[in-house]
């Protein structure tokens, strides 16, 4: 499984991609508000410093707007993904964007039927959500577990992306569950890395070291 970031923070985007594990990033509308820049700007930079997928987000409700406004976003860099809502409009962009050969990312995806419909119009990334399935106590994990069945079932090459991870267990259950991305907020990113005993174990070595040789 890949590892994304999913933000629009550029310092947390290049502190992630400078530890050698990221292969892409994931905005959305809510994570650009909050850097209160302009979404052109921020994506942009964004793509500039991470050379994989960079998924920008349309925010038209319509095709006749969602359409013109993807095309402005894939201009803003060859490695730009264009992230468009499972619902009639965005699977009507998607399969006009795929004759156009521009990827997409087919977001807010919270069943295994809007996933399949996804692939079919020609989306190159599915974004099931776990975490906020999980929130309303729904499975999360079982959801990308269905997902990737019916994509292996079916030779559907559209990539997973488990979206919306919340805590590390997300990130090992989404890996386990077949997903082929997982897009991780900064904080749980270093979250990962973390455990008592490392900490323990680094600490001892130097102390041992240290007393031997002083
Ligand atoms: C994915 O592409 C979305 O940006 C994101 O994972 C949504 O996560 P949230 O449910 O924490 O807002």
């Amino acid at each position: 499984m890949k590892l994304f970031i999913d933000s629009a923070n550029i310092a947390e985007v290049k502190d992630a991609y400078a530890l050698g594990i990221i292969a892409g990033v994931t905005t959305n509308p809510s994570l650009i508000a909050k850097e209160k820049q302009e979404i052109k700007a921020v994506v942009k930079e964004i793509a500039r410093i991470v050379p994989g997928p960079v998924s920008a987000e349309v925010i038209s409700d319509t095709y006749e707007l969602m359409l013109p406004e993807a095309r402005e976003l894939a201009k803003l860099a060859d490695n730009i993904v264009v992230k468009v809502p499972i619902n009639v409009q965005g699977l009507k962009t998607v399969s006009a964007l795929r004759s156009e050969g521009i990827k997409t990312n087919v977001t807010l995806i919270f069943s295994a039927n809007q996933a399949l419909l996804a692939a079919r119009a020609g989306a190159s990334f599915v974004s099931p959500f776990i975490g906020r399935l999980d929130d309303i106590s729904e499975d999360g994990t079982q959801l990308i577990k269905d997902i990737a069945d019916i994509f292996s079932i079916h030779d559907i090459e559209s990539e997973i992306i488990a979206a919306s991870i919340r805590h590390p267990l997300h990130v090992t259950h989404a890996a386990l569950a077949g997903a082929h991305i997982a897009t991780i907020p900064y904080k749980v990113l270093l979250s990962l890395l973390a455990h008592p005993l490392t900490d323990a174990g680094i600490k001892r070595f130097y102390d041992d070291w240290k007393n031997a040789n002083s």
